[in-house]
């Protein structure tokens, strides 16, 4: 067991899962969702050598997730979410629309990095929309911050990318000061990234942009 400490970064939202979701959850999890473990995971077997693997933080409802895979077969995506409706329903949507290309670990990325997933292996990970936790107070709680943006960088490949989207200017503030500052990383901007054009709409960014919230994108890349 790592004794490294994790960031609280989430509560286990409630929510009731609607039908569909129980029902994707009941019968899809055995096939979709890798079990929790303390071994590396073989991404060359699990995907069947795919050309890249992207690990998605908190994916919530799937929107991004199940886009992205479906514009780019060749390539694995690896999501990671504590909520159990998002997880039913990203299940729900892997089945309908024929998916082969997503799995799903459900549980905190912090320790699913430690523990399942090889150093200098990622093509990138994607960060949309992490709980923000406002109050001063709780800034503790956000994820993207020293020590875990250092064990993020060093999961990625060389050339491995980390693109990340927030609806919170002061959030979006400072991560563009942890990201510019890690020494394994370098802006491929000169400051927040151009909107990437190929990132569907969320759920979450869809609740900012209701409330006139500016979105800021980050997009960084290890050395
Ligand atoms: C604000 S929501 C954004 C969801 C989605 N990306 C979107 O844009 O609609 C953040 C999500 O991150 C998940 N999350 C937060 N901390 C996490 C952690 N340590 N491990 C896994 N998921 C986490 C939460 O459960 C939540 O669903």
């Amino acid at each position: 067991m790592d004794e490294r400490k994790s960031i609280k970064s989430y509560v286990i939202r409630k929510g009731r899962m609607s039908p569909a979701q129980q029902t994707a959850y009941r019968e899809l999890k055995q096939k979709w969702v890798l079990p929790y473990g303390e071994t590396l995971l073989d991404f060359e077997s699990i995907f069947s050598s795919p050309e890249g693997v992207v690990l998605e933080i908190g994916f919530g409802m799937g929107d991004a997730t199940h886009q992205i895979a479906s514009e780019n077969p060749g390539k694995a995506y690896l999501g990671v979410e504590v909520h159990k409706p998002g997880v039913g329903k990203l299940l729900d949507r892997i089945e309908k629309r024929g998916l082969t290309n997503i799995r799903i670990v459900e549980h905190d990325v912090c320790e699913v990095l430690r523990s399942m997933i090889p150093p200098s292996s990622l093509e990138g990970i994607h960060i949309f929309f992490p709980d923000p936790w406002p109050k001063k107070k709780h800034h503790k709680r956000r994820l993207i911050q020293e020590p875990f943006l250092t064990e993020l960088a060093e999961h990625l490949k060389p050339g491995g990318y980390l693109y990340a989207a927030t609806d919170w200017d002061d959030y979006a503030e400072q991560m563009l000061e942890v990201l510019s500052t890690n020494g394994l990383l370098e802006n491929r901007y000169q400051d927040f990234a151009d909107p990437q054009k190929w990132r569907p709409l969320t759920n979450f960014e869809q609740k900012g942009l209701k409330k006139s919230h500016r979105i800021h994108e980050l997009y960084f890349v290890r050395k």
